[in-house]
């Protein structure tokens, strides 16, 4: 049995955290042979429930599971990390105005990010999924400069599956015979599910998703709003935000990373942009075309990309700098000690 492995997933008392650990502390993410210690992150008035949540883990009797660490304090919570899953962020509802819901995320994800730089391994592995996850992720990934910025990625393997599973029902084949999906961009109504250089295997051959579907108004249109549609779709009809199906897509997001992706096929997940792929501009958290080897991610480049999909690349990416502007100015009022502002 390998060392034991430090894993912190913070938001360890919500909803997504209550689907998302037992997966991971049962070996879904990183193998059957991998033995782990659990640091929860939480804030003060949630510590009762994490109690409860620590009980259950304790009561499943899992093999690979040596400890679990529950706490609010971020030393604590931060301390030598091989992986941390960025869950909790104030969410959506209880800020209404977007500018004040980016200046709360931002003082979160400053101080994480302070804290897996004093704290962490500077090889953990970071994913932020607490919303909004690309921007969140690129405050993380600036208030960490020791830690490599590659490795800061966002979720956005939500939204690929959901493309996937659309593509799957409408050629009535299980989902995993859908590869090469991609999501560009942001993790939001503005991201782009592109389906020219995926493949469906239907009848034993790879077809070409056009192909395959054998209806380009439909994948052009209703496939790309559904996808893009879908989180809205779920809290409207669960009046709560998706969790189980984020909770699987955490699972599969860090599992590539840890064992890398099959030969010949990509994923999707927000990386740092330098500026070299798509026309995509640098210093943006963005969601490309991704494959994984050795625990390292790399842009898959030199796909061919058409009109239909150059404006959308380039919407996504509009949208995302608007974010990262806004973001940048609430960071820098942050660190000006007479600023009302710090206490958000
Ligand atoms: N990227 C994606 O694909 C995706 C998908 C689904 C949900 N999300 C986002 O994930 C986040 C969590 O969703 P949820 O349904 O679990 O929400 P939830 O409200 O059930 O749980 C969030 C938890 O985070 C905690 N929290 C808040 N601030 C914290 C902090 N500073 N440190 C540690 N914990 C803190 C809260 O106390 C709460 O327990 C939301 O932002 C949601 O929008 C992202």
């Amino acid at each position: 049995m390998a060392e034991p492995i430090r894993v912190l997933v913070t938001g360890a008392a919500g909803q997504i955290a209550y689907s998302l650990l037992f997966s991971i502390a049962k070996g879904d993410v990183f193998g059957k042979q991998q033995s782990i210690v659990l640091h929860l992150l939480d804030i003060p008035p949630m510590l009762p429930v994490l109690e409860g949540v620590v009980m259950e883990l304790q009561d499943c009797a899992l093999p690979l599971l040596r400890e679990v660490i529950p706490t609010d304090k971020e030393e604590e919570a931060f301390k030598d990390l091989d992986v941390a899953v960025l869950v909790g962020s104030i969410p959506r509802g209880e800020v209404t105005e977007r500018k004040l819901l980016l200046k709360a995320n931002v003082a979160i994800f400053k101080s994480q990010g302070a804290a897996l730089e004093r704290f962490a391994k500077k090889t953990v592995k970071v994913l932020v999924v607490g919303n909004p996850a690309n921007t969140n992720c690129l405050i993380a990934a600036k208030s960490a400069p020791s830690i490599p910025k590659e490795n800061f990625t966002c979720l956005t393997r939500l939204d690929h599956n959901r493309a996937c599973s659309q593509v799957a029902m409408r050629c009535g084949v299980p989902a995993t015979h859908v590869k090469n999906v991609i999501i560009w961009g942001n993790h939001s109504p503005t991201q782009y599910p592109d389906v020219h250089h995926c493949k469906v295997n239907m009848a034993g051959s790879d077809l070409a998703c056009f192909e395959a579907v054998k209806d380009d108004t439909w994948l052009k249109g209703d496939f790309i709003s559904t996808v893009q549609q879908r989180g809205v779709a779920i809290i409207k009809a669960r009046k709560q935000s998706s969790a189980m199906s984020a909770a699987k897509a955490i699972c599969d997001h860090m599992r590539d990373i840890w064992s890398g992706t099959p030969e010949g096929e990509f994923t999707s997940m927000g990386v740092y942009s330098t500026g070299n792929s798509y026309g995509v501009p640098e210093d943006l958290v963005y969601s490309f075309p991704i494959q994984i080897k050795d625990k390292c991610c790399r842009i898959v480049d030199g796909l061919a990309i058409n009109d239909f999909s150059r404006g959308k690349i380039d919407a996504t990416a509009t949208e995302l700098m608007e974010e990262r502007d806004m973001a940048v100015a609430a960071l820098a009022m942050l660190g000006h000690p007479q600023n009302p502002d710090t206490r958000l």
